[in-house]
């Protein structure tokens, strides 16, 4: 190829190129621009590619021109650009319009979980009794959950909780709060005792709209000389009212827990069908929401009471059971199912 010659394509290239970008008015088809005329395989590079195929002596005249017209061109890129740029902020100006009179979003904020507002509610209503808030751990021995709750090891009421074992032999999830009984007796022993004890509990059991693997329960313990069940009834019962109002229909059935001797649970009228039964409530017409009772002088002794003078009551209540009762909440799973539309209605 002649001096002449190549010196002209080069320039031709510049001027085709020069002619195309005139013509560019957006990003798009800018960056096309962009890989046809500045890419690896664009004119202009390919000279820089063969240019070891040029005569020696052209070679640093062609290398030169070359490179002064890759600078035309990156800076016509880079002023283009620019020009696009403003372009765009210009029609942004005259055609966007903010309308300030619109009135603002409100932001998201979050709330408490519905049965940390029910608990909240029930420390109240027991603080106004004198009961204080006791706390225990959610992992427990066998012994605590168990054993000194007068369950010894193939004690056919274990039944009655389905545990959670953890890889250590002897230490479980807990099933109840009841062990926080022992924890709270040996805490104030030989002090009377008079605390709300909330914490979760974990049975590996079948789900249902009644009962779920993991809930909060809260332990009701009153310990201490002359107390009677009928200090456990008016303490319980007042409870109820104030949770539910004093026209709801509730009742102290017998029941048998090997802690508490005599034992009982406490149901409330189902919210659902109104006492005509259900599935919430299997047909009976009530829901229970706690168990309850007279502290067994086995655990009293092992929370480092003498029977022969101390004597006491617990309950252990559910408060996702009152929640359901209190917002006619049709599934206990709805707790943990963490879904947001449930959630937000509180
Ligand atoms: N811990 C029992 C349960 O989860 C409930 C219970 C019953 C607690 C009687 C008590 C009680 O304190 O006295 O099934």
């Amino acid at each position: 190829m002649s001096e002449a010659n190549i010196l002209t394509e080069i320039d031709e290239m510049q001027q085709k190129a020069l002619q195309v970008i005139a013509a560019v008015d957006d990003e798009a088809a800018l960056q096309t621009w962009r890989t046809a005329h500045l890419g690896r395989s664009a004119p202009v590079m390919q000279v820089f590619t063969n240019l070891s195929k040029v005569d020696k002596e052209l070679r640093p005249q062609v290398g030169q021109r070359a490179n002064q017209v890759k600078q035309t061109l990156e800076a016509a890129f880079a002023e283009r650009s620019e020009a696009i740029k403003q372009a765009s902020l210009q029609r942004a100006l005259t055609q966007e319009r903010l309308d300030v009179t619109l009135p603002g979003r409100r932001p998201v904020h979050g709330r408490l979980h519905p049965t940390i507002q029910i608990l909240r509610e029930m420390f109240a209503i027991f603080a106004e009794m004198g009961f204080q808030v006791f706390l225990a751990p959610d992992v427990e021995t066998d012994d605590n959950n168990f054993g000194l709750l007068n369950i010894p090891p193939y004690h056919p009421a274990r039944d009655m909780w389905d545990t959670f074992h953890t890889s250590t032999p002897g230490v479980v999830l807990r099933t109840h709060t009841s062990p926080g009984q022992i924890h709270s007796m040996r805490a104030n022993a030989p002090d009377p005792v008079r605390v709300v004890l909330p914490g979760m509990c974990y049975r590996y059991e079948q789900t249902s709209v009644r009962s779920d693997m993991q809930f909060q329960q809260v332990e009701v313990v009153a310990v201490g000389q002359h107390i009677t069940f009928a200090d456990m009834k008016g303490t319980l019962e007042g409870f109820a009212r104030r949770m539910f109002g004093d026209n709801v229909q509730i009742r102290l059935r017998p029941s048998y827990f090997p802690f508490t001797e005599p034992s009982g649970e406490m149901d409330v009228e189902c919210f659902l069908c109104g006492g005509k039964g259900c599935v919430i409530c299997k047909g009976s017409g009530w829901l229970e929401i706690m168990g309850c009772g007279m502290v067994h002088p086995t655990v009293l002794r092992n929370g480092g009471y003498d029977p022969e003078k101390f004597s006491g009551f617990a309950a252990g209540i559910g408060p996702g059971r009152v929640a359901m009762l209190r917002y006619h909440i049709e599934d206990i799973r709805y707790f943990w199912a963490n879904d947001v539309r449930f959630l937000e209605q509180f």
